[in-house]
């Protein structure tokens, strides 16, 4: 890390942002600003406190934040729910902690655009629930839904369970209002369905991982909600058998599901238990979660049935069908608790996001396989099989001493990442760089490729104070 010329907090700074935000929203009590020193990276070597937490409401006290921080040369970092797995939110240097916690309205459903605007501290399936009355939905699905807000879905470009047929984030993000880290305010794009007005702005600000302006308004594309819904439960014996599927299941159904995940024995019977729920595991050694979702009854019966059948002819176990709306949410409720219930019952671990294409996600296994022969670690693993995405979790034996595990969890990682890329992967899927896979970014990212990001970031945030220190190092 290089040295920065950041200033303190001082006095005078904190009764400046008093005026603006008022004094109830400039927290300074060490206990407050513990809960924003961290995301849920489970590893609290990533956390640092902030030196300060505001909690401004609208964009123009923002903006007067972040200008009074760029004036001073003060550290901000943006933050949401603090649901993210990559130590986004984090004040690597101290600072200011900006907390969106108090912009969140849904400021206008548009039905007749079929557009929702809204701020950045909503909670992502609030959204869902202020539009279903209209036959509508917002197709983001992160696996927190519940609690996690859409500007750090915006910031993170968050993925979730129903991206191979619905996508992510920003097929969604149609207009930001955004503070640049020198303290104007932007309005990019708008409530248009296309729109190649110049450089793609918005498009770079979603995922930039708070790095490079703070959103303060979203308009967000609706859909017509799916009328007809089905999740099939398929078990297999093991992870290969279930992972070998999901390229067969991608290409020869002629169907696109909504979801196709994949829990291993060990992240279903991690979440069962956290959730006191009852799923025959123990036969299985890994389960695939399919939905298929549409307008049309029948078309959903043909494609889920069509894709059964696929299922049975490659070693599946069975094929349940969850078609009422009680047991299909009890399966998602499952998948969605699994990094929560690691995180209870292994804390100390490393939560990974790898990426490949879907056809190479079978030569996946044996290296995983691999790993954890090498290293003598557990690496169960889950997560959204369909998009080549898996949630690997490294996970650190009990009996071993902490500074053995500190060694080499970097060189596993390593391993792992490279694994990844020779199959035309990726390091991160959908958690983001942060800090917690900064060091990394060189395995994946070229140096005229690192150089032009560094270059992009000075461009827009010449006194590097919004959220540093993560993605890349100046
Ligand atoms: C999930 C989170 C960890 O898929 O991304 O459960
Ligand atoms: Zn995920």
């Amino acid at each position: 890390m290089s040295a920065m010329p950041y200033s303190p907090v001082t006095e005078e700074v904190l009764a400046e942002l008093a005026r603006i935000v008022g004094e109830r929203h400039v927290l300074t009590d060490p206990e407050k600003l513990e809960a924003y020193s961290h995301d849920e990276v489970a590893d609290r070597e990533c956390a640092a406190m902030p030196e300060v937490v505001v909690r401004p409401q609208t964009a123009e006290e923002v903006a007067r934040i972040v200008r009074l921080a760029y004036e001073r040369r003060i550290p901000v970092t943006p933050r949401g729910a603090g649901s993210g797995l990559s130590g986004g939110a984090v004040p690597l240097f101290g600072g200011i902690v900006l907390s969106t916690e108090r912009m969140n309205h849904i400021l206008e459903i548009d039905e007749a655009n079929m557009m929702a605007v809204v701020e950045p501290g909503v909670v992502t399936n609030d959204i869902n629930e202020a539009v279903a009355a209209l036959g509508l939905f917002y197709a983001g699905y992160p696996m927190s839904l519940e609690t996690c807000c859409i500007g750090g879905n915006v910031a993170e470009n968050a993925g979730g369970g129903k991206a191979i047929k619905y996508g992510v984030t920003e097929r969604y993000v149609l207009g930001l209002d955004v503070v640049l880290p020198t303290g104007q305010i932007v309005e990019l794009g708008g409530k248009r369905l296309k729109d190649v007005t110049g450089y793609n702005v918005l498009k770079l600000m979603v995922g930039s991982e708070g790095t490079l302006g703070i959103v303060t308004r979203i308009i967000l594309r609706l859909l017509p909600l799916p009328t007809a819904q089905v999740v099939l439960l398929v078990p297999f014996a093991d992870v290969r058998s279930a992972v070998a599927v999901v390229p067969v299941l991608m290409t020869a159904g002629g169907v696109i599901p909504t979801a196709i995940e994949l829990m291993d024995r060990l992240s279903v019977q991690a979440s069962c238990r956290y959730l006191n729920e009852q799923l025959d595991y123990e036969r299985a050694g890994a389960m695939l979660l399919i939905e298929v979702d549409g307008s049309d009854e029948e078309i959903v019966r043909r494609d889920y049935e069509r894709i059964g059948e696929i299922c049975l002819d490659h070693r599946a176990q069975e094929v349940y069908v969850a078609d009422n709306h009680t047991t299909r949410e009890r399966l998602w409720r499952i998948r969605r608790n699994i990094a929560e219930a690691f995180k209870v019952i292994s804390p100390v671990q490393s939560l990974e996001d790898i990426v490949v294409p879907t056809a190479s996600i079978p030569d996946l296994m044996p290296e995983l396989d691999r790993l954890s022969d090498r290293f003598g670690v557990q690496m169960p693993c889950y997560g959204h099989a369909g998009d080549g995405n898996l949630h690997v979790t490294v996970v650190k034996d009990p009996a071993e001493p902490m500074d053995a595990w500190r060694r080499k969890l970097p060189e596993c990682l390593t391993e792992l990442y490279r694994a990844a890329r020779r199959l035309g992967g990726t390091i991160s899927g959908e958690h983001g760089i942060g800090s917690k896979r900064k060091a990394f970014m060189p395995l994946v990212a070229g140096e005229a490729e690192l150089d032009l990001m560094r270059k992009i970031k000075r461009a827009l945030d010449p006194r590097n104070i919004l959220n540093p220190g993560k993605i890349v190092d100046l």
